[in-house]
C-alpha cells in the first residue's frame, strides 16, 4: 500500500484526537474536510464533494469553505447537533521549514458558542451538566458567551421530576453527562438522551470526578470562596459545576473563560412550573404557531437591550416564591410608573445599548475586533448617565443597581483614546490605532507616507527625464513597485532600468532606487501592522481583565431594563399593583387577559375571581362552547403568574396569596413521536399534577377527560375533582372546567366546590356571548348553536338536532359522590369494613331460607378474597 502524504498524516493524527467533531482543517484559505466528515458536511451544507490526492490509490473525499465565510457554515452544522473543531495553521506558512505546524484551537459545540452570528439575542444557550453523588442530583447551566451560571441541588426525594423541570426550564442546547448516570438513573438518562431536545455529550465519570474539581475551584475561584457559597465539597453540585467549567477548558484550549460567578439557587425560591405549563400558559410562545407575538413576552418586553431581553425571559420563566423579593420588584415598578419623565430618559439612555456580555466574552477568548471594542466603549459611555438617572432613587432594588453600575471611565477613556473609528474588521492589516497615540507607530506611517509620497515625485522626475508620457509606478503584491511603460515608448526607456515582466501593451521595470524605497516602505508597513495588532492585543486583554466589573454592571442594567419594561407596560395597560401576601386566597377583581385584551378587537369583558382555602377551592366552570371557559382559567393564572414576577396586572384589584406552582391541563397535544397517544397525554399529565401539586398550588384544569368516551371521561373528571378538592389530599385552588354538566351536582355534595358559569343569551336558535362569569351552572352547551355560527351546513345542524333530542329522550345517567375512602386503609382492610357493614345492615328477620343461604354463600366467597 502507497505511503501517505505527509499532510495526510498530519490530518489523521488530529483527527483521531477528535473524533466526535466535523474536523476544519485549514488549508491556506481554506477550511477543509475529509473522508467521512467530508461526506457529512457536503450533505448537510450543500458543498460539492470532490476529492484530494493523498497519497493512497483512491482520492480522499474531500469539501472546503473559504475561510473568512466559515462562520456561518459552522453556524449550521452546530444549529444540526454537530461539534466543530477548527485547525488552524499555528506557523507563518512563508518561513516554516517543510509541512506547516497545525493544531486544533477551539472546538465548538452547541453548548460552548460565542459567535454571536451563531447565538439568538434575546435567549441564553445554556451549556448543562448533571450528576449525582450520594443520593442528590447536582446541575449546572452555564451560558458560555455571558458567563452566567446557575447552580443547584436536588435531594433524593422527588429528584427526576425536579431535575427534569429544570432541565426543561433552562432548555439547555446541550448536556453533559457521564455514563454512571444511566446506573443511578435509567428514567432520567432515557430523558436526557431521548427526550430533551438536545446535544448530549457523554463526558470520562474523571470528569465529574469532584477531587478533579476542587483543583479546578482552587485554580478558578479559590476553595474558600466556593465553600462561601454553600457549594459543598465532594457534593453533586460540585461535581457538575467542575465538569461544565473542564469542558470549557477542553473545548476552548484555554483557561480564560467567562464565567466569574456562580448563582447557587434552590428550587424553592421560584414558583414552580413546569414545561407543560409554560407552554400552555404561552408565556414566551403561542401554542400554535411558536411566535412570540401572542405571547405573555410578547406584551410585557419592550426592553431596550439585549441582556434586558434574556433577563425578562427568564424572570417571566421563573417567578418568584418569596414575598419580600416581589415586593423589592413591585416596589421598584412603581416607583418607576411614577416617574414618566425617568422612564423616558431611561429608555434613551438604554436604546443602543450593545451585548456587552456577549462582547466582552469574545476580548476574554481574544476573538474581539476594534469595532468590538469600540461597541464597548461606547456603551460603557452610557452607564454613567444610567447611574446619574437613577442618583435619586429611593427603594432598595433600585439603589442596588444604582450601587451596581460602574462607570467604567477607565476603559472607556482608554478605548476612545488608542482605537480610530474607522478601524477595520480585520486586526493584522493596520488601521487601528490612532494617530498621536503611539509614537512609533506615528514614525512607521510618517515613513510610508514618505515612500508614497516620494514614489509620486519620482513619477513625475522620470517622466520629466525620459519623456514618457504614459509612464507610471505601480505596485502589486508580487513584483512590489515598478514602472510601467507602453509600447510605444519603450525605445526611450534609459539604461538604469531592469525589465521583470513583459504585457500585450507595455513592459514593466524596476529600479534600484525603487527597490530600496520598496524595502522602507514595506519594512515600516509589517512594524507598523505588527505593532498595532500588539497594542490592540493589549487593550483587548486590559478590557477583558475588567470582565467582573462589566458584568456586574451589565446585570444591573438587565434589571433596570426589565424594571422600566414592566412599569412602562403596567402603565400603558393600565395594571395595578396586586398585594402578594401568604393570606392562601386569591382574589381578583375585574381581572383580564392581558394578552387577549391587546389582540380582540372588541372590548373585553373583565371578571371576578375568587378562590382560597375553605370554602371556594375549586371552581366548576360551565358554559357553552366559544364563551370564554379557557380565556378565564388562563387569565387566573397569567394574573397569578405575573403578581409574582413582580409586574403589575391586568385587573382593578388583586391579592394573590403566594402560590408554590401552577400547573395546566389544557387541550389535546399529541406527542406522537414519543409514542403516547392523545389520550395518554393527558393522562400522564394528570398524573404528574396529582402527584407533585401542594394545597398552595394552582390548578387549571381543562376539559379533563374529553379524550376518551364520555362516561369513562366525566367519571375521570369526577374522580380528579374529587381528588384534588380534598383538603385530606390534595385541597388545592383549582378552575375546572368542563362539558358535562352532571359535575355541577358536586356543588351540593362536597364542600369546597362551587359552580360558576360563562353567560349567554340565547333568543331562538341564536345566543350572544356575554363573557360574563357568575354563579351557578351552565344549563345547556349550545354546542350545535355554536356549530352552527361556525359555519357547518344547515342539513348536517338539522340532523344533530334529531340525535340529540333522541338521546335525551332515552335517559341520562346520574352520578352519585364516590365516598370518600380513608386513604389511611389498605386495601383487605376496606374490603374487610364492607363485608362488616354488608352484615351490620342484614335485616335477618325478613330473609327467606333460600335467601340466606344465598348471602351466606356470597359473604363467606367475599371473605376468602379479603
Ligand atoms: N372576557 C372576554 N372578553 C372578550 N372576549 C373574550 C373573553 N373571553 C373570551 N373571549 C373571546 O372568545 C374566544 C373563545 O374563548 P375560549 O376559547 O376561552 O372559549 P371556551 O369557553 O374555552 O370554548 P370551548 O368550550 O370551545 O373550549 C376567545 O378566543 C376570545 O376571542
Ligand atoms: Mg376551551
Amino acid at each position: 500500500m502507497a505511503e501517505l502524504s505527509p499532510m495526510m498524516k498530519q490530518y489523521l493524527n488530529i483527527k483521531e484526537q477528535n473524533k466526535d467533531s466535523i474536523l476544519f482543517f485549514r488549508v491556506g484559505d481554506f477550511y477543509e474536510m475529509f473522508f467521512d466528515d467530508a461526506k457529512t458536511a457536503s450533505e448537510e451544507l450543500d458543498l460539492t464533494l470532490t476529492g484530494k490526492d493523498c497519497g493512497q490509490e483512491e482520492r480522499a473525499p474531500m469539501c472546503g469553505v473559504p475561510y473568512h465565510s466559515c462562520e456561518a457554515y459552522i453556524a449550521r452544522l452546530i444549529e444540526k447537533g454537530h461539534k466543530v473543531a477548527i485547525c488552524e495553521q499555528v506557523e507563518n506558512p512563508a518561513t516554516a521549514k517543510g509541512l506547516v505546524k497545525r493544531d486544533i484551537i477551539r472546538v465548538i459545540t452547541p453548548g460552548t458558542v460565542i459567535e454571536d452570528s451563531m447565538l439568538e439575542e434575546s435567549r441564553n444557550n445554556y451549556l448543562a451538566a448533571v450528576a449525582i453523588v450520594s443520593g442528590n442530583a447536582g446541575l449546572c447551566f452555564t451560558d458560555a458567551s455571558t458567563g452566567d451560571c446557575h447552580v443547584t441541588l436536588i435531594p433524593p426525594d422527588g429528584l427526576e421530576a425536579a431535575v427534569k423541570d429544570e432541565l426543561m426550564r433552562f432548555s439547555p442546547s446541550e448536556v453533559l453527562v457521564c455514563g454512571e448516570l444511566r446506573s443511578n438513573s435509567q428514567e432520567l438518562w432515557d430523558f436526557i438522551t431521548k427526550k430533551l431536545d438536545c446535544a448530549v455529550t457523554e463526558r470520562p465519570a474523571a470528569s465529574f470526578d469532584t477531587r478533579r474539581t476542587e483543583r479546578i475551584y482552587s485554580e478558578h475561584f479559590g476553595v474558600s470562596e466556593l465553600e462561601n457559597l454553600g457549594i459543598e465539597r465532594g457534593g453533586a453540585m460540585a461535581a457538575a459545576f467542575g465538569a461544565v467549567i473542564e469542558y470549557l477548558y477542553d473545548t476552548g484550549k484555554s483557561r480564560n473563560i467567562s464565567v466569574n460567578q456562580i448563582d447557587v439557587y434552590s428550587s424553592e425560591q421560584y414558583m414552580r412550573l413546569d414545561m407543560t405549563a409554560i407552554r400552555n400558559l404561552e408565556l414566551t410562545e403561542t401554542m400554535r404557531t411558536k411566535s412570540k407575538k401572542g405571547s405573555l413576552l410578547w406584551v410585557l418586553d419592550k426592553t431596550k437591550t439585549p441582556m434586558g431581553k434574556r433577563l425578562i425571559r427568564s424572570w417571566i420563566e421563573k417567578p418568584l416564591h418569596s414575598i419580600t423579593a416581589v415586593n423589592a420588584r413591585q416596589n421598584a415598578v412603581e416607583e418607576l410608573c411614577s416617574d414618566a419623565v425617568l422612564r423616558g430618559e431611561l429608555a434613551e439612555a438604554l436604546t443602543g445599548v450593545r451585548d456587552v456580555e456577549r462582547i466582552m466574552t469574545k476580548a476574554v477568548y481574544a476573538t474581539a475586533g476594534a469595532r468590538d471594542l469600540l461597541g464597548i466603549a461606547a456603551t460603557a459611555h452610557k452607564f454613567p448617565v444610567i447611574k446619574k438617572l437613577l442618583e435619586n432613587s429611593k427603594c432598595r432594588l433600585l439603589r442596588e443597581i444604582y450601587e451596581g453600575i460602574d462607570p467604567l471611565y477607565d476603559i472607556s477613556s482608554l478605548i476612545d483614546a488608542a482605537i480610530s473609528e474607522k478601524a477595520p474588521i480585520t486586526v493584522r492589516e493596520g488601521g487601528i490605532i490612532k494617530d498621536g497615540y503611539n509614537e512609533e507607530i506615528d514614525l512607521l506611517r510618517g515613513h510610508m507616507k514618505n515612500g508614497n509620497d516620494f514614489l509620486s515625485e519620482i513619477e513625475a522626475r522620470e517622466k520629466e527625464r525620459t519623456g514618457i508620457k504614459s509612464l507610471h509606478v505601480k505596485y502589486n503584491k508580487v513584483f512590489g513597485y515598478y514602472i510601467e511603460v507602453s509600447n510605444s515608448f519603450l525605445d526611450k526607456v534609459p539604461e538604469d532600468y531592469i525589465r521583470k515582466q513583459t504585457l500585450t501593451n507595455g513592459e514593466r521595470f524596476i529600479t534600484e532606487e525603487l527597490k530600496g524605497i520598496e524595502q522602507r516602505v514595506l519594512t515600516a508597513k509589517d512594524r507598523a501592522f505588527q505593532l498595532e495588532y500588539e497594542i490592540f492585543d493589549g487593550i483587548r486583554k486590559q478590557t477583558a481583565a475588567e470582565l467582573k466589573r462589566f458584568q456586574q454592571t451589565a446585570a444591573a442594567i438587565a434589571k433596570i431594563d426589565v424594571l422600566r419594561s414592566f412599569a412602562e407596560v403596567s402603565v400603558n395597560n393600565r395594571y395595578t399593583r396586586p398585594l402578594v401576601n401568604d393570606g392562601g386566597a386569591l382574589k381578583i377583581i375585574n381581572g383580564r387577559h392581558p394578552v387577549v385584551e391587546q389582540v380582540i378587537s372588541t372590548p373585553f369583558v373583565s371578571n371576578d375571581t375568587l378562590l382560597d382555602m375553605q370554602e371556594n377551592r375549586c371552581t366548576v366552570i360551565t358554559g357553552p362552547n366559544m364563551a370564554g371557559k379557557s380565556t378565564y382559567m388562563r387569565q387566573v393564572a397569567i394574573i397569578s403568574l405575573m403578581a409574582q414576577t413582580g409586574c403589575f396586572v391586568p385587573a382593578q384589584s388583586a391579592e394573590i396569596g403566594l402560590l408554590d406552582a401552577i400547573f395546566t391541563r389544557v387541550g389535546a397535544s399529541d406527542d406522537l413521536a414519543a409514542g403516547q397517544s392523545t389520550f395518554m397525554v393527558e393522562m400522564s399529565e394528570v398524573a404528574d399534577i396529582l402527584k407533585n401539586a401542594t394545597r398552595r398550588s394552582l390548578l387549571i384544569l381543562d376539559e379533563i377527560g374529553r379524550g376518551t368516551s364520555t362516561f369513562d371521561g366525566m367519571s375521570i373528571a369526577r374522580a380528579v375533582l374529587e381528588f384534588v378538592n380534598d383538603k385530606k389530599r390534595l385541597g388545592a385552588k383549582t378552575l375546572f372546567a368542563t362539558h358535562y354538566h352532571e359535575l355541577t351536582e358536586m356543588e351540593n355534595e362536597l364542600s369546597g366546590v362551587k359552580n360558576y358559569n360563562i353567560a349567554v343569551k340565547k333568543r331562538g336558535d341564536d345566543i350572544t356571548f356575554l363573557r360574563r362569569i357568575v354563579r351557578g351552572g351552565a344549563d345547556d352547551s349550545y354546542g350545535i348553536e355554536v356549530a352552527k355560527l361556525s359555519g357547518i351546513p344547515e342539513e348536517v345542524i338539522k340532523r344533530a338536532k334529531q340525535v340529540l333530542k333522541k338521546t335525551e329522550e332515552e335517559g341520562i345517567v346520574t352520578y352519585k359522590t364516590a365516598p370518600a375512602p380513608d386513604m389511611q386503609l389498605p386495601i383487605e382492610m376496606q374490603q374487610a369494613e364492607e363485608l362488616l357493614s354488608e352484615l351490620k345492615t342484614l335485616d335477618v328477620n325478613t330473609l327467606t331460607p333460600i335467601e340466606a343461604m344465598q348471602i351466606l354463600f356470597d359473604l363467606a366467597n367475599k371473605a376468602k378474597s379479603v
